[in-house]
């Protein structure tokens, strides 16, 4: 298919199977602020997204890649420490040295390694976050700060490193904020949209990096933030973009007018393949792919102040990704390395947790499609995710069941039914009820955060 620069055309570009199929991947959030590292411990987004109480939410960013803003923040807690540990005449952009000294010692291959070990599919990392700074040098350079940008090529040798192990690469770059172009400080949501450059140089600025991003590192995911400059040309970047490389997907933060949804959606009106709910899931089966987008801990960026206590466990991060896949979700899962590249020992150990679980339960992850329902139960209420695959249904126990007998409701199978459980080849003893299935275990299921069994063929479905 030719894509034309037309709204029309372009919005007839199919979502690419090894998105849809992906289903897991790796976000890196890795730039200056990874340098100090640092902001208070205030709470996810989620909270903030359901009191909308934004002023407050600014004032304590516990977003730590926010740290040019929060400085600049008068009593904020990043100002006080900024002063406190590097002095108020120390500069944020003094941070450049220090960053491009560190990442001499970045060893690319093992993220990828890490990655591929815990069945990530793809990866996406931050070439230009809000501060501007860019992870590679640039044929369009910085208009105001000299050598604004990483010294090693960051990211050409991500990409090569992450293709090297058979998972896609992605970019992401923030085009709706750039401080070196519009230093309004954001205080409020409502500030935001004053923020974003609408200037025809940052026009030309933020599209020569797209078109840089996709010709010399052919990004397979166009993963913009916060919103694009209005005068730019999405359409003709777009079917650029689909006829070079029509396997890529484009997110939905390339609204040209800003605006967040209730639920960390944010609203755009051109063309995307996919929807980015941050730190926040959608609760039903969505036609459009989606994919929900957080830190392990309350930041992308890495955040020394985070104990294991304010990370998501490995139980509920295995929770998490079932029950997005069983309502044609992805989860893109942030890691915020330290400034040399380091993976903090505390991210590492939730990503080999998930890891290990989809050593034996990837089936029912990857390469599936949600079912007719998502969300089901056992009798003894036990939270259940449905997804499909050919001829096999794949339930999804999000806990351990008390008894080792226990109903699944909602399901009609016919005789000759065989249901196993993930790991295990022996057929399980079952039989059919008014409400659904019973299932007899010889034992009790061991203690997991979820229990996958494959149920073949499909059954039918029944209020
Ligand atoms: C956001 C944030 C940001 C983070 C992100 C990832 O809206 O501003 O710091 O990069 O999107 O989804």
């Amino acid at each position: 298919m030719h894509y034309q620069p037309t709204y029309e055309s372009v919005s007839r570009h199919p979502l690419p199977a090894w998105f849809d199929n992906a289903k897991f991947g790796i976000f890196i959030h890795w730039g200056l602020y990874s340098v100090p590292g640092w902001a208070p411990l205030a709470g996810e987004l989620s909270e903030t997204l359901a009191t909308g109480d934004w002023a407050k939410w600014f004032a304590n960013n516990p977003y730590a890649e926010w740290y040019m803003n929060s400085m600049r923040i008068e009593g904020s807690p990043t100002q006080r420490y900024h002063q406190q540990t590097y002095g108020a005449d120390f500069r944020y952009f003094d941070f450049v040295e220090e960053f491009n000294a560190a990442a001499q010692q970045w060893n690319p291959d093992a993220w990828a390694e890490l990655f591929q070990r815990v069945h990530a599919r793809y990866a996406v990392l931050t070439t230009k976050h809000h501060d501007g700074f860019l992870l590679w040098p640039s044929q369009t350079p910085n208009p105001y700060l000299a050598n604004y940008h990483a010294r090693r090529n960051l990211v050409s040798e991500f990409v090569n490193a992450i293709r090297r192990r058979g998972l896609k690469a992605g970019l992401y770059y923030s085009g709706g904020l750039d401080w070196t172009f519009n230093d309004t400080v954001i205080q409020h949501i409502a500030d935001i949209p004053k923020a974003v450059p609408q200037t025809s140089d940052y026009v030309n600025y933020a599209n020569a990096h797209w078109y840089e991003l996709i010709d010399r590192y052919e990004t397979m995911i166009l993963w913009n933030d916060i919103a694009y400059p209005a005068a730019a040309n999405l359409n003709e970047l777009f079917a650029y973009y689909y006829n070079k490389l029509p396997e890529g997907v484009v997110n939905n933060r390339f609204t040209q007018r800003f605006q967040l949804g209730a639920d960390g959606n944010i609203a755009a009106d051109n063309f995307y393949d996919f929807e980015t709910p941050e730190y926040s899931s959608f609760s039903e089966i969505r036609a459009k792919k989606w994919e929900t987008c957080r830190g392990i801990g309350a930041s992308f960026g890495y955040n020394r102040n985070e104990g294991p206590e304010h990370h998501i466990s490995v139980e509920n991060l295995i929770r998490l990704l079932v029950d997005i896949v069983s309502k044609n979700g992805n989860l893109l899962l942030n890691v915020g390395p330290m400034a040399d590249g380091t993976i903090p020992e505390l991210q590492r150990e939730r990503l080999l947790g998930l890891g290990e679980w989809l050593d034996v339960n990837g089936e029912a992850i990857f390469d599936t499609k949600p079912w007719i329902v998502a969300d089901g139960s056992t009798d003894d209420g036990v939270a259940v995710r449905f997804t499909c695959k050919e001829t096999n249904l794949f339930a999804t126990l999000l806990d351990t069941p008390k008894s080792h007998v226990f109903e699944i409701k909602g399901l009609r199978c016919t005789d000759g039914t065989v249901i196993q459980l993930l790991g295990s080849s022996a057929p399980l003893e079952w039989h059919a009820t008014d409400a659904g299935i019973v299932v007899t275990l010889r034992e009790k299921l061991p203690a997991a955060p979820a229990h996958a069994l494959r149920i073949t063929p499909i059954p039918t479905y029944r209020a």
